[in-house]
């Protein structure tokens, strides 16, 4: 070879890139007028990038003042991604309501847009033959009113292993939300596998990077991804993005190869015919489902389940915290109405005000704030606007359930707004959706919120949260971070007390 020629080859070097530029530019340029005729009102764009400069690293409170200019269903066009935003009741209702099948397709991120993944996926498939028999098995197994009865021990017993826990680091100041997160985490690997797969004892709760990998699962997913924008540089992974998300993804399955082998080898024999409890996993291999399908199942519930339920118990002691009126009733309402040392889950259909502080976190602060993308898989008319095949879809809940026009004095937490109220977030009430509505919602609400419930009622009844170096809990900084889930950007760190009179007598 002449090593010479290599320099002189490179010499085209610019004006190959200026070639590719400009095909680049006629491409987006295509794709963008394509289609686009009576689109919902659009903020002014910028050629090639459209409106990726006005989103910033808070889309929620970026989105959210672009519709209260343009309205309630705007577009925004991000490179050459079409992005549709409803964020009023009215305009969620079209989405997830009236027009519900043809919106129930969904835009797949980058990360998750994998042949290893594809054909597995509940969260990110079009509502096919895959999600229904998935969504079927799950809500027997797992979401059912009887399967959730079924669990509650379960529940009971990560709950007070928690509490234990807590007690013995009396005095220390601890990131409540790693608590938590843990916590809720064990409560879904004991109904998934039968087993622990984080342990609170380990100083950062991470088991061997079990819990960084899945932490990075779910970040790789939340990224701005340059190629969800220009569709074309796909193949080319620019940020790293698909190629982070698979490693971690293969790391993550590798915590719980060995269960799934061990439990497959003991099918058929006498200790499997006579298990009392049949854990999901143990129902799956009975089904005859593939490791493959398994192991994007259960990190599906693993991501789904976990960072909603710490994230609102999170939130929830934040906002208690700086409203002591609010805590104080809460504390009040438990004391009444709770006789014994532990709370069983029983007993929390008896703490209206608990219900009603949960409702009121969720409304402040959904966990996800556009719910899932959803996408267009046909052309559709929507108040008056055609929303093209392939538009990705956003329901803006965040502003949705902070909007003065719906609720009184939005931005306070006043969990009493919801006491006697008939708004529910059953999927009916479209000015409070934080699990969704129609086909794609939440199927884990009833899951989740009974965990929910039972973390934050715990730690009430058990505990006395005090900041460190006494700060006052009225200045406590609420800023928050877009990510998968809308989590705080600073955790709450606590100091945590024993309450005298929830000594066992
Ligand atoms: C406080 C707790 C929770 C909240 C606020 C919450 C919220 C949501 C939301 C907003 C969606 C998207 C709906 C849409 O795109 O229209 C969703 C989907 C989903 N959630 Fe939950 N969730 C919670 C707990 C759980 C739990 C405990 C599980 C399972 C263990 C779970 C599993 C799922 C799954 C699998 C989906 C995807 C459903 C589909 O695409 O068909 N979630 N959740």
């Amino acid at each position: 070879m002449d090593i010479m020629a290599f320099p002189r080859e490179n010499d085209m070097l610019p004006q190959l890139f200026l070639l590719l530029t400009v095909f680049f530019l006629l491409l987006v340029k295509f794709t963008f007028s394509k289609n686009l005729k009576n689109l919902p009102p659009t903020p002014p764009t910028w050629s090639i990038i459209g409106n990726l400069h006005q989103i910033g690293e808070k889309p929620h409170i970026s989105i959210t003042n672009l519709a209260n200019e343009y309205g309630p269903l705007i577009s925004l066009h991000l490179g050459s991604q079409l992005l549709v935003v409803a964020s009023s009741p009215e305009a969620a209702m079209e989405i997830l309501k009236t027009h519900d099948r043809i919106f129930s397709a969904r835009l797949v991120p980058s990360a998750y847009r994998q042949s290893s993944i594809l054909p597995y996926t509940l969260v990110w498939s079009d509502c096919n033959q895959t999600w229904r028999t998935l969504r079927a098995i799950c809500r027997t197994e797992i979401f059912s009113v009887k399967a959730i009865e079924i669990h509650s021990r379960v529940r009971e017993e990560k709950v007070s292993y928690m509490l234990d826990f807590l007690r013995s680091k009396e005095g220390e100041v601890l990131n409540i939300a790693e608590v938590v997160f843990t916590t809720s985490f064990n409560i879904l690997s004991c109904i998934i596998f039968s087993k622990d797969l984080l342990d609170l004892k380990d100083e950062h709760h991470t088991r061997g990077g079990l819990k960084d990998s899945i932490e990075k699962v779910m970040e790789y997913g939340g990224k701005p991804d340059f190629s969800n924008f220009f569709p074309m540089f796909r193949i080319l992974d620019l940020q790293g993005i698909r190629k982070g998300s698979h490693k971690n993804i293969k790391r993550v399955f590798s915590f719980w190869k060995e269960i799934i082998k061990e439990t497959r080898s003991q099918m058929g024999s006498s200790a499997w015919t006579s298990k009392q409890t049949k854990s999901l996993l143990d129902r799956l291999l009975e089904e005859g489902v593939s490791d493959n399908q398994i192991n994007q199942l259960a990190l599906e519930l693993f991501i789904g389940g976990t960072d909603t339920t710490t994230s609102t118990v999170g939130w929830a002691i934040a906002e208690l915290l700086r409203n002591k009126e609010a805590l104080s009733k809460l504390e009040r309402e438990v004391k009444k109405e709770i006789n014994s040392d532990k709370i069983t889950e029983s007993q929390l259909s008896e703490l209206p005000y608990l219900q009603a502080c949960i409702k009121e976190t969720l409304r402040l602060h959904p966990t996800t704030p556009f719910l899932l993308p959803h996408q267009a898989q046909e052309t559709c008319e929507v108040m008056g606007y055609t929303i093209p095949k392939g538009a990705e879809i956003f329901v803006n809940i965040w502003a949705i359930s902070r909007d003065p026009k719906i609720w009184d004095d939005p931005l306070s937490f006043r969990p009493e707004r919801f006491l006697g109220s008939k708004v529910d977030f059953r999927g009916h009430n479209f000015e409070f959706t934080p699990f969704g509505a129609g086909r794609r919602m939440c199927p884990g609400l009833s899951l989740g919120l009974r965990s929910v419930e039972l973390l934050l009622a715990s730690l009430v009844h058990g505990l006395e949260w005090v900041l460190p170096d006494d700060d006052d809990p009225s200045k406590l900084d609420m800023d928050d971070k877009f990510g998968v889930t809308l989590q705080k950007e600073k955790p709450v760190k606590l100091i945590c007390k024993l309450k005298k009179e929830s000594l066992v007598a």
